[in-house]
C-alpha cells in the first residue's frame, strides 16, 4: 500500500509530481468538510506538506496517530508548533538557504521600488498621463541609512545589497560579531528612529510578533519607509494603516500580511504603499530548488536515513 500524504495549499507541478510519483496524496478537503474526512483517513495519514504561509494547526496534528513528517515548502517555521511536534515525536523540515538570495533581491527591488515609484511610473505611462505632463518627483535611493530587523541569513543578504546604497545599521537578539560592517542598534525603536528605511527580515517569536507597532512606527517618522519580506504578524496591521493614512511614516512596501491572501481595503486605496503577492522566493530556480528539497527530506524520513533540514 502507498503511503498516504496529505497536502496543504497547492505546489508547482514539479512539487506535486513528485509527491505523486512517491505517495497517494490527499488534499486538504478544508476546514467543513474536515470532521468526516478525517474520521476515515486520519489513521492512515504518515505525512504532511505544506506552505510556510500555510503550517498546520495543532489541532491537526492531534488528530494523526501515525503522522511521522512535516515538510514545510519554505523557510518559515513560525505556524508549526515546534515544541509540540517535537513531543510527538513528529519530524518537521524546512526549505532554508536555496530562497535566501531572491528575497534578498526581491527586499532590494521593493526598496527601489517604493522610494522611487515605479509601480505608479508603469501606471503613469499606460494610462497615457505622460502626455499631459511629467510624473512627480520620487525620492532618493543612495546614501539613505537602512535599518534591518533581523540578521539572519535573509537579513544578512538584505544589508550585503543594501550596503551598497548607504549606511547599513540592524537590530536582533544580540549582535553579530561576523558582521562590524553594520551597526548594532539593540532596541527596534532606536533603530527605526535612526532608519530612513526600515527593513523587516525577522522570524516571527513570541518576542517579535507585532513588534512593529505605534511607538515604532511613530519613530521611524513622517520621511521614514517600512518594507516587509518576512512576515505580516511581524506588524500591527491597523498601527500600519492609521500611520499610512495619517502620514505619520511616508510609505511602506508589504510582501506579507496578516490573513493572506486577504488585504484590507484600506490598505489597498492608499497612494503611499507598494504591495506584492508573497512572492519573495517565487522564482523558477528557487521554487524547483525548494522542490527537490521537500522532496529529498520526505525520501529521507521514508527510507529511515538522516533527515536532511530537520527542525525537529
Ligand atoms: C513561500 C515563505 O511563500 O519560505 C518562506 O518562509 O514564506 C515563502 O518562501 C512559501 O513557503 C511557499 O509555499
Amino acid at each position: 500500500m502507498r503511503t498516504l500524504i496529505l497536502q496543504l495549499g497547492r505546489f508547482l507541478p514539479a512539487l506535486e509530481q513528485g509527491l505523486a510519483e512517491r505517495f497517494l496524496v490527499h488534499q486538504w478537503p478544508g476546514a467543513e468538510s474536515a470532521n468526516s474526512w478525517l474520521a476515515e483517513r486520519a489513521h492512515a495519514i504518515r505525512g504532511i506538506v505544506t506552505g510556510a504561509g500555510l503550517g498546520v494547526p495543532n489541532a491537526t496534528i492531534e488528530r494523526l496517530p501515525a503522522l511521522g513528517i512535516i515538510a514545510i515548502n519554505g523557510v518559515g517555521f513560525d505556524r508549526v508548533d515546534l515544541q509540540f511536534a517535537a513531543a510527538r515525536g513528529i519530524r518537521v523540515t524546512n526549505t532554508p538557504d536555496v530562497l535566501t538570495a531572491d528575497v534578498a533581491d526581491f527586499a532590494l527591488a521593493l526598496v527601489l521600488s517604493l522610494l522611487r515609484e515605479l509601480p505608479a511610473a508603469d501606471r503613469y505611462v499606460r494610462d497615457g498621463r505622460w502626455l499631459a505632463g511629467p510624473m512627480p518627483l520620487g525620492r532618493k535611493v543612495s546614501g539613505r541609512r537602512f535599518g534591518i530587523i533581523g540578521l539572519g541569513r535573509i537579513g544578512r543578504a538584505i544589508a550585503a545589497r543594501l550596503a551598497v546604497l548607504g549606511p547599513v545599521a540592524y537590530s536582533a537578539s544580540a549582535a553579530n560579531t561576523d558582521q562590524p560592517r553594520y551597526r548594532f542598534v539593540a532596541d527596534p525603536v532606536q533603530l527605526a528612529r535612526d532608519s530612513d528605511v526600515l527593513v523587516l527580515a525577522a522570524s516571527v517569536t513570541a518576542s517579535s510578533r507585532r513588534m512593529v507597532g505605534r511607538e515604532l512606527l511613530d519613530a521611524l517618522g513622517p520621511q521614514g519607509y517600512l518594507v516587509n519580506i518576512s512576515r505580516g504578524t511581524l506588524i500591527d496591521q491597523a498601527a500600519l494603516i492609521a500611520a499610512l493614512q495619517e502620514r505619520r511614516i511616508a510609505g511602506a512596501a508589504l510582501d506579507v500580511y496578516d490573513d493572506e491572501p486577504n488585504v484590507p481595503e484600506a490598505l489597498r486605496a492608499l497612494p503611499n504603499v507598494v504591495l506584492t503577492p508573497h512572492i519573495g522566493s517565487a522564482t523558477h530556480e528557487t521554487r524547483d530548488g525548494m522542490a527537490r528539497m521537500v522532496l529529498a527530506s520526505l525520501d529521507a524520513h521514508f527510507a529511515g536515513t538522516p533527515v536532511p533540514n530537520a527542525l525537529t
